[in-house]
């Protein structure tokens, strides 16, 4: 066993798995889909049901996520077999599979991101100018992000990017943890510098305090919507980086006797701490500028906010570059731990070597991303949909966002709550924390989580399917107008598919025996 262990690696320092682990959680669902669905949902509307979720659900899901880590040193199918069963395992790899899908389009808005960087010593605050090549704007006067970003994302550069993004990614997983540690150790305190360095930006601008009031005043009205409430459990498990099995596989690493209370706690603070400093940046940004982010989530990165930058005094293009260069490193060391998750789960049920596994997740995951950004124009006028990548990945997004994570939530509550019992994962987490956590636990993993999460789910779906039309398929997508309806489909019957192969199709090499309390503790290498 210790063997086995030490083969996976570990991590060097709690230090090394408090910035890892904060590193994942904070990524692109901070800067940019924390802002947009606060927007979105009216601001004060929209903090109080976050704020609830994060204790009624994010701590201590993550407290179960980051528990069962430890409890068992394996990743996230493994250690739902151990405590669960085969059927618990079968969840976890359904989760890795969607959070492969989610991957792929993550690293294309990091192209993206990482072609607007370039941007910023290029053209992109430059009025009269478009991107490298771009075969269809028109010259504008003033500098136009909109223009640019559309520019840019219907020429190839994106593709070039996102190989780059995706090389990035490999060479830091390349020695597991050894790896990953030293990377974090870098982006991690850079990634608050800069943050910090555009709140002040923002704050000092004149009126931007009442974006900052807007974002903070309560909204009782507000709150009363059904919609705010999906909106603020997506985002807080997606923000997280919940019900992908990322967060169990990171705990992995940990010696047995690590304090997953403490960790959860250290990591949702400084996850939502850098989350309300993000939205006090964007919305001062918002304000001053009176910018409205209409039309989907990347609106506001792309567009918005480098509209609002291009209008500052000075420094225009140092702080473009910094804000982009923010969401390229905050976005790697969330999506290093997106691939992570399949990569450890497949060393672990296969024992085969760390590049096998990566080649394993970078394959498919590299074709996936390269189709969402690749250049094919839909709609040459740019009016609406850009590229075809544009409008596949805000429907994939629409599924994978709404229903992976919530609904592997629900059911890693009914396995751990009901199956193993939610006391025994409290027992195991108790014994080495300093802060001990109470029955109230059983009592949300068991009862609380599953039914808040299930009836988010179910009245998800009745919404879904009452509208007048599927997601997405309202917009005019010229011959692809079938994409709407196809996607979900993929998504769902992909995802399964996956699962059902490396759950039942395909054995371990060395048989998973089910937990029991007193299994020893292992000896980090
Ligand atoms: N938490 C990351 C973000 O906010 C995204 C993520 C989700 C990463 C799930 C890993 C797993 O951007």
């Amino acid at each position: 066993m210790a063997e086995t262990s030490s083969a996976r690696g570990s991590w060097n320092s709690k230090l090394g798995f408090i910035l890892a682990a904060s590193g994942s959680a904070i990524g692109l669902g901070n800067i940019v889909f924390f802002s947009s669905n606060a927007y979105q949902y009216g601001g004060g509307a929209f903090y109080l049901p976050y704020f609830l979720a994060l204790f009624v659900l994010g701590i201590p899901v993550m407290i179960t996520e980051f528990g069962l880590g430890t409890m068992t040193n394996r990743s996230f199918p493994e250690a739902l077999y151990r405590v669960a069963g085969r059927k618990a395992e079968f969840v976890g790899w359904w989760s890795l599979a969607s959070a492969l899908f989610i991957t792929m389009y993550y690293v294309a808005i990091l192209g993206w991101a990482l072609g607007m960087m370039f941007g910023a010593f290029g053209s992109l605050f430059e009025g009269g100018v478009t991107a490298p090549f771009a075969p269809f704007s028109e010259p504008t006067d003033g500098p136009s992000a909109t223009v640019y970003f559309f520019d840019l994302i219907t020429t190839w550069w994106p593709l070039l990017c996102v190989v780059a993004i995706w090389t990035m990614n490999i060479l830091i997983l390349w020695k597991g943890t050894a790896t990953i540690e030293r990377a974090v150790r870098i982006f991690v305190p850079l990634m608050w510098l800069f943050m910090i360095g555009l709140i002040v930006r923002g704050l000092t601008l004149e009126g931007g305090v009442d974006g900052v009031l807007y974002l903070f005043t309560p909204d009782v009205q507000g709150i009363q919507e059904p919609a705010v409430w999906k909106g603020a459990f997506s985002q807080m498990f997606f923000s997280l980086s919940l019900g992908l099995g990322t967060m169990t596989a990171y705990a992995s690493y940990l010696p047995k006797d690590a304090d997953q209370v403490n960790n959860s706690l250290l990591v949702s603070f400084m996850n939502c701490g850098f989350e309300y400093i993000a939205g006090v940046a964007i919305f001062s940004l918002l304000f001053v500028f009176a910018l409205n982010p209409v039309g989907g989530t990347l609106s506001l990165a792309f567009f918005a906010i480098p509209q609002g930058i291009a209008e500052f005094p000075w420094g225009v293009r140092l702080f473009g570059f910094l804000f982009f260069f923010l969401l390229v490193i905050a976005g790697i060391t969330s999506s290093i731990s997106l691939i992570e998750g399949p990569a450890s789960a497949l060393i672990d049920k296969f024992q085969i070597p760390r590049p096998q596994a990566l080649a394993m997740v970078a394959v498919p995951g590299i074709v996936g991303s390269l189709f969402f950004a690749l250049p094919q124009i839909i709609d040459p006028s740019l009016s609406g949909n850009g590229t075809l990548g544009l409008s596949l990945l805000d429907v994939m997004d629409h599924w994978a966002f709404n229903y992976s994570l919530l609904t592997v939530g629900f059911f890693e509550c009914i396995m751990v709550g009901w199956v193993l019992g939610a006391d025994k994962l409290r027992a195991a987490v108790n014994k080495y924390s300093k802060l001990p956590i109470g029955p109230w636990f059983d009592v949300i993993i068991k009862y609380v989580a599953p039914l808040l999460l299930g009836t988010v789910i179910v009245w998800n779906l009745i919404e879904e399917f009452t509208g007048e039309t599927l997601y997405g398929a309202g917009a005019d997508l010229g011959a692809f107008n079938w994409i709407p309806y196809v996607i979900p489909f993929i998504w769902l019957i992909g995802t399964l598919a996956v699962a059902s192969y490396l759950t039942f199709g395909r054995t371990y090499k060395v048989a998973p025996a089910a937990y029991s309390p007193s299994d020893s503790p292992q000896t980090p290498a």
